[in-house]
């Protein structure tokens, strides 16, 4: 295949992933992925910037028998979806050199036994030259692995960012035609490996507002022709203020806990709350992290099996608890049948969280008229707390 073009001597050797359905073993991916590599070439020296996963080597190499040289591969992140197929694209041009950064050579050494004498290393800010193109190189560490960088080709005017503002969606084109779709893609992605580092990423942000950009090349998803659109959606998940939202992850047995989350959910919509209800049991893992990019509160909702609070839920809260949400408000609510160590468990299981646990409703077998009141009293502190966190009137 002919490399694809993107600009004036950028082209678009990447690869769409129809079929992929999980990532990390872990998010669900509805429109697929795809990972982008692109091919540079400045009047003396040709570049490749990252490459793809190695299930997609053949789509790489289909475009790369087309592309005659390549000097310089520039590897931005190690992760093998974007590097896993760096030892083929080097036994195709063995002359090339690999340029990185310490870090990164480092991973590449140990992830992909990269032979050390074919990798140069670049400092941040340091550029490099293809004849009339350059690269300028920018550490961006945490926008995955603390390896991560972007490069800049100023005469083009073209940001490329690995992971940072990348979406998973397979498309056939290259650039962005439903804003919509990118918008929920580039956010799943966000929140599943960026969001932890948000306080890390704010810096990133303000640095690339520095530059000017025509165009971000991301290495998953379109690229886009509008910068601002995908600029403004992260500066709002960034952003150190949650929305007024309750994000509820419940799961039920026999439906005691069901009934306490219906009737908390109601009380905290009367109170002009937004409630994000999502069934443990059934949910889309990916959604459920979206929904923690923005809620103030989130309510964690199960019962007692075997002594101890529902697995799933503990997985739930052990995932909530790593990916360090905004939220500033954590609550937990349950039933169980005979007695148990669920509470030992809420404790422990918050205690890393930035926030306010507050006192948790745990009621054995259906809620009766005291359990009720308890739940009037956590919808009414969430609401108190929702009103001076500026988020209700
Ligand atoms: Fe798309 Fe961190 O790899």
């Amino acid at each position: 295949m002919d490399p694809r073009k993107v600009t004036d001597d950028i082209y678009y050797v990447g690869a769409p992933d129809w079929d992929r359905r999980l990532f990390d073993s872990l998010i669900p991916l509805p429109q697929g992925t795809s990972y982008n590599a692109y091919v540079i070439k400045g009047q003396e020296k040709t570049a490749l910037i990252d490459t793809v996963d190695p299930m997609k080597w053949n789509v790489l190499k289909s475009y790369l028998e087309h592309v005659e040289k390549i000097d310089y591969i520039v590897v931005q992140h190690v992760e093998q979806d974007h590097s896993g197929s760096l030892p083929m694209v080097l036994s195709m041009y063995p002359e090339a050199r690999v340029v990185t950064n310490s870090k990164a050579k480092e991973l590449l050494i140990t992830h992909l036994h990269i032979a050390e004498n074919k990798i140069d290393v670049i400092e941040d800010g340091s550029t490099l030259n293809l004849g009339g193109l350059t690269f300028k190189f920018i550490f961006a560490p945490w926008v995955h692995w603390p390896e991560t960088m972007f490069t800049y080709v100023p005469e083009r005017k073209v940001l490329f960012t690995c992971d940072f503002l990348g979406s998973h969606l397979a498309t056939s084109s290259l650039f962005i035609e439903d804003e919509r779709l990118v918008y929920m893609g580039a956010k799943r992605y966000y929140a599943e490996i960026m969001s932890p580092f948000r306080t890390i990423i704010k810096g990133h942000i303000e640095k690339i507002k520095k530059l000017e950009i025509q165009l971000i090349a991301p290495s998953h998803g379109p690229i886009y022709q509008n910068p601002d659109f995908i600029i403004n959606a992260y500066e709002d998940w960034i952003s150190d203020t949650p929305k007024n939202i309750v994000l509820l992850p419940w799961i039920s047995m026999h439906g005691s806990t069901k009934e306490m989350v219906d009737y908390l959910s109601d009380k905290l919509v009367q109170n002009g709350i937004e409630v994000e209800p999502y069934d443990i049991s059934t949910a889309d893992i990916g959604e459920l992290t979206m929904a923690t990019v923005d809620a103030a509160t989130i309510v964690l909702a199960a019962p007692t099996i075997l002594t101890n609070m529902h697995p799933m839920a503990q997985l739930v809260a052990y995932w909530v608890s790593i990916l360090r949400p905004k939220a500033k408000i954590y609550g937990f609510i349950g039933s169980y049948g005979w007695g148990g160590k669920t509470l030992d468990t809420v404790k422990a299981l918050f205690s890393n969280v930035k926030g306010d646990l507050l006192e948790p409703v745990l009621v054995k077998g259906l809620p009766t008229a005291e359990d009720y009141k308890a739940l009037d009293k956590l919808a009414e502190e969430i609401t108190n707390k929702h009103r001076v966190l500026g988020l209700l009137p």
